[in-house]
Formats: C-alpha cells, structure tokens, sequence
C-alpha cells in the first residue's frame, strides 16, 4: 500500500513513523515533509495547501490514502477533491473541518448540541462588538473567527486590551478576512486537556487523554505557541471518565453533523478546559494535536492503517483501538526566539543516540536534510518523545534523550509534565 500523508511537522513525521509500521504498508509519501519524513519515506515538494497538486499527485501515483496532518488542507476542501476521484482520505470533509476553520460555525454547533462551553457572541462589525465587551467587562476573550495560525485568540485582562484586539481583527485586517468576524466569550479559569477520538460518522473510538504546554516559558509563562511539549495520559482526565466525556463532548457533535448530512470522520479533537463547573470545550480542532500526537502515537499498539480506513469505510465499532499502558511524554527542542524570530541551519547531532534509548523517539519538526545532515528550519525543531511505566519515567527518560541532542540555540522548557506529576 502507498501512503500520502500532506504536512510537515513533529505530527506528520510521527504520522509516518507509526503508518511505517503497518504490514500492508510499502511506501510513505509526505508532502512536503521534513528531515524525519524523509527518512521515514520520500518528501513531495507540494504545499499542503495546494489542493489541485496533491490531488493530481495522488492520482497520478496511484496512492491508496491520504492522511491530512494539519487543518488547512481540510477546511480548503482535501477530503472532498479527493473523494471525488475516488481516492480514500483520512480526515473530514470542507463542512466539518468548519468546526476548526470558523470559531463562530464551531460555537453554535456547540450551542446547539448542548456542548458545555463558554457563553459567546459572534460580531460582524466593529461597533457592535466594542458596546458588548464595554457592557460585559474583562476579563474576556476574542477570537478571529478564521484560521489564524494559532495567534487568533486573545485572553483579555482588560477591555481596552479586547476591544484592541478587534480592532487588529476587523480593522486593521491583521488576520486578512479570518478576522472580519469575530467571536467574543465568557473567559474561563482552570486546567485544560486535550481528548481525541477516531470517529467515522457515526462511532468514535477513544484515544487517551493527553495535555499539550502552549506557553513557551517554565510555569506557563509568556507568549503561546503551537505547544512547547505534551505528555499521556493526562491525570485531570483519568480513564474512568472517557466515556462520560465523550458522551458529553464528542457524541452530541457527531450527532449533529450526521443530521446535517455531514457526517464527521477523522479526528475530533476537543480542548477541554476544567472549570469549577466540570469540564468546558475551549475549541475543536479537525486533526491530531502537534504535539499531542507524538505522545499518543508512542502509546497506540494497534495498526493506524487499519484504523483509519475503519474510519472512511464506517466501520469503527468492528475494530479494536489497542493502546499501550505505559505513560508517553515529549519534549520540544525548539530554536532560541520561537515563537517570535529564531535562526535556522544550525546542523542538529546525538538522534541517533537518543533513539538508541530504550523507549525513545526523537520526531523531528522544523528540521531538513541538507548533505546527508539533519539541520534545523523552523521553530519548532524537535519533539523527544519517552514511554515510561509512569509519568515520572516517561519525563526522564525523555529528558535524558534531549541530553544526547545538540544543536546551537536551541532552548527547551524543562517542566513538561510537571503538572501531571504535582496532581
Ligand atoms: P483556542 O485556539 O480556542 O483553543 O484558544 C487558545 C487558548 O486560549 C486555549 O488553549 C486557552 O488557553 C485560551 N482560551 C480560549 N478560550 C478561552 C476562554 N473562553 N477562557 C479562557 N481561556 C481561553
Ligand atoms: N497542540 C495544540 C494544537 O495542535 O492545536
């Protein structure tokens, strides 16, 4: 079998790792990829928003499936251009993927679902939004209803800071049309998690919990990130709570989209936020999680092919989604200034000597094979991912596994799973 998986991250070369694994499979294909993929199986120079190229590519390669790692291919219709030429793709159609490609589609589905999340109003225009956010007070939060590569959510402190920040939106067009409409909502306080589900229209089948660190400093301090570590599973969302929790947060969704007519297959992944008042849906994302989804690769025992054709076919209730006991915890070496400007081609040594530790892989995200050597390309450059009998091996043996990596400027945030282990 030839496998396509589009994206280029830690994701999609953990994507490639495990859909290596699979007996039926021959070939890895990744488009664009990156130095891990690589060396997993053969990059594709097409962009992962280049839908008529991927198509035209998976047609002409004769490929068996395509695995959609990132949303935007997804919201930009992948599943649909493909399914049309009758090539099987993993991950929902152009409508469901709206539950990640517009907030505003995602909170009234939410809202009409009866799924717990916070209280919201949606604005197409300026003024309007600005009297609603004087009248409620701060703290509260704007969301660009677009996608806006992770920047389009301000958690603000004051009302001069929100109504600022749709200002930016709408205004000054800092998000181009993602921010012509916007979402503004109730701010909540507590931990958050992150629970995913294979679903296929009608069933899903539970991963574990997991939760990601978005800020990049120790103690989850200063500016987000697209996640600087992540480990599973996560202690707030123990396992004799899934099925309570997916009913609650991935059933009703399920449900409605099916009546829509447009049954959700893929993914479904609900950030979850713990309140006072029980678990509460921060967003949903259409796609693993970066970096949930080394983690949780790490700790799936069955065959991700079978699983996902499982998912396309409707077939999910006659397959057994396995997972591993053991705790998984990744730690993302990134290069110094992420989130904001950081150097790049710093040559990257020790990978082989971390994976040669026992339970270890090192995922490789911003990085490029140049010369037959692995050098960094982006900010985030590595996920160094650990299975443990519990979270406190898991973290050190992925610790000690950075240890062996070296690289100039790299920079590192030295509490990934503290929280779980302080609980
Ligand atoms: P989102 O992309 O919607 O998950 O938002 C990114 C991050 O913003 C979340 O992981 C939360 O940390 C924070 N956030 C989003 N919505 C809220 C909210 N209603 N209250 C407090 N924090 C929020
Ligand atoms: N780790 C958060 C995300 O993938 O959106």
């Amino acid at each position: 079998m030839k496998i396509l998986v589009v994206g280029s991250g830690g994701r999609e070369h953990a994507l490639c790792w495990k859909l290596s694994q699979s007996p039926k499979v021959d070939t890895i294909l990744c488009a664009p990829g990156n130095g891990g993929t690589a060396q997993v199986g053969t990059n594709i120079p097409i962009k992962d928003d280049d839908i008529p190229a991927l198509v035209a590519y998976a047609k002409s390669e004769a490929v068996d499936l395509v695995v959609a790692g990132p949303e935007l291919p997804l919201v930009l219709g992948l599943q649909n251009a493909l399914t049309k030429e009758g090539i099987p793709c993993f991950g929902p159609s152009a409508f469901a993927a709206n539950l990640e490609g517009s907030k505003a589609f995602s909170k009234n589905v939410m809202h009409e679902s009866g799924v717990p999340t916070a209280s919201f109003r949606v604005f197409d225009e300026f003024e309007a939004a600005r009297s609603f956010i004087e009248e409620k007070g701060a703290p509260i939060v704007v969301k660009a209803d677009g996608l806006a590569a992770g920047k389009g959510v301000v958690v603000a402190k004051t009302t001069e800071e929100a109504i600022g920040a749709v200002e930016e939106m709408m205004v000054k067009k800092a998000f181009s049309s993602a921010g012509d409409r916007v979402v503004v909502e109730e701010c909540m306080a507590g931990e958050e998690a992150s629970f995913l589900a294979f679903c296929d229209g009608v069933n899903y089948a539970l991963l574990p919990s997991s939760q990601d660190h978005k800020a990049v400093g120790e103690g989850d301090t200063g500016p987000n990130t697209g996640g600087m570590g992540a480990y599973s599973p996560a202690p707030i969302l123990p396992e004799e709570k899934y099925e309570e929790t997916a009913e609650l947060v991935i059933r009703p969704i399920l449900r409605h989209l099916a009546a829509k007519g447009e049954p959700f297959k893929g993914i479904l992944y609900a950030g979850l936020m713990y309140t006072e008042n029980g678990p509460s849906v921060l967003e949903y994302n259409v796609r693993f999680g970066d970096p949930e989804c080394q983690p949780l690769l790490m700790r799936l025992e069955s065959d991700l092919v079978d699983i996902m054709f499982a998912c396309i076919e409707g077939r999910l209730n006659e397959i057994e989604v396995k997972v591993r006991p053991e705790t998984a915890c990744g730690v993302v070496m990134a290069a110094e200034g992420y989130p904001g400007s950081y150097p790049k081609g710093m040559e990257i040594s020790g990978l082989e000597d971390a994976d040669a530790l026992e339970g270890v892989k090192a995922f490789q995200a911003g990085t490029q094979l140049k010369d037959g050597k692995v050098v960094t390309s982006g900010g985030r450059v590595l996920c160094v991912t650990a299975l443990g009998r519990d979270l406190k091996e898991a973290q050190t043996r992925a610790y000690e596994a950075v240890g062996k990596i070296h690289f100039d400027k790299s920079y590192y945030r030295r509490d990934i799973g503290d929280k779980g282990l302080n609980r």
